[in-house]
């Protein structure tokens, strides 16, 4: 863990020129997923195959660390909180039970769970404190990871909720003056699963059948159900990480406290204001509406019939309903 793993980056440069390629979309095809490749990309945001490739053959985790997984757009800011704010909330509590120096309270949870395939994760991973953050898909995963004791918690979205907030997303990071994304051209990708990490249901599949297979060591949560019931969805999370509310913390009503602290409302107060912590991406641009079904809005009839489908298809025989 302490050697650098940054400075092997240089070594996978090849091995990633060799991938099959989506120049126009600035994407490549690494172990049957999409991932960012290409300048632009670059400019925006620090992580990389390369990064993957050297967690693959480089990371070493310790047992007890925890690993929060997602698809892009599928509320990773709000698990990033929840999984911050449970493990860390006896550290941060004050004798009359309020939170005034709360990391949440002043800085994003991009900045309190790290990015695992970012550079600056890759140059000191011991800042992750026992609690970091992928979106690599479960089988790209490094074995380290996968054969090991550590727990994951994953975080899955209804794919049409996804896809409006992944473009939206995209043209907030073209405010830089490159040309905006037409909604139908995204929809074409992303229903084709070229979409960064995608293809998304491919992504979903992994770790559901992961946490079948494994329920002690994969979690897998839906952005719907903690919408829908968090109270209930934050306790099991809690007992899950090994860190379950006590009797005194269920009277004292800590899991709504938590609920409150990283409610989409909070956060975006706090992250309004676009300070840029983390590298290139400005803090509120992980916040936008934080709702159930506003696809409607946007996607056509026609995109809600044909993403349906392919849910419906790709599903099918498992367990998983929005
Ligand atoms: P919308 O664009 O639909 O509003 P990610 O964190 O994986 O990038 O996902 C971003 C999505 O999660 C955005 O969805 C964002 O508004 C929503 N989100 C961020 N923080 C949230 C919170 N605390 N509660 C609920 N949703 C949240």
């Amino acid at each position: 863990r302490k050697a650098k793993i940054s400075s092997l980056i240089e070594r996978y440069k090849d091995k990633v020129s060799s991938l099959p390629m989506n120049v126009d979309h600035d994407l490549c095809k690494y172990m049957g997923f999409w991932h960012f490749h290409g300048f632009w990309y670059h400019s925006k945001a620090d992580f990389s195959v390369e990064a993957i490739m050297a967690l693959q053959d480089h990371f070493e985790p310790q047992p007890t660390d925890i690993f929060l997984a997602s698809h892009p757009k599928s509320g990773t800011t709000w698990l990033k909180a929840l999984a911050f704010a449970i493990m860390n909330r006896n550290k941060f509590k004050t004798r009359s039970g309020s939170r005034p120096t709360h990391p949440l309270l002043t800085i994003s949870p991009h900045d309190c769970v790290p990015f695992m395939e970012s550079e600056s994760f890759l140059n000191n991973p011991s800042f992750a404190n026992g609690l970091m953050h992928t979106h690599i898909p479960y089988t790209s995963l490094p074995k380290s990871i996968t054969s090991s004791d550590c727990r994951i918690v994953y975080l899955c979205r209804n794919p049409k909720d996804v896809l409006t907030s992944y473009w939206h997303f995209l043209n907030k990071l073209k405010d830089d003056g490159s040309t905006p994304t037409r909604l139908d051209d995204a929809f074409e990708l992303f229903s084709r699963g070229m979409s960064p990490y995608g293809s998304f249901w491919d992504h979903v599949k992994g770790y559901y059948k992961a946490s079948l297979e494994q329920p002690r060591k994969v979690l897998f949560l839906k952005y719907e159900d903690l919408k829908k019931n968090p109270e209930n969805e934050v306790t099991n999370l809690a007992k899950f990480l090994g860190n379950p509310f006590t009797e005194e913390e269920e009277f004292d009503g800590s899991a709504k406290k938590i609920i409150e602290l990283c409610g989409f409302e909070n956060l975006s107060k706090v992250n309004k204001d676009g300070k840029q912590t983390s590298k290139v991406l400005s803090d509120d641009i992980y916040f936008r509406k934080g709702i159930v079904g506003d696809c409607v809005n946007y996607l056509t009839n026609e995109m809600i019939q044909t993403l349906d489908k392919i849910t419906k298809e790709k599903f099918e025989g498992l367990n998983i309903s929005f």
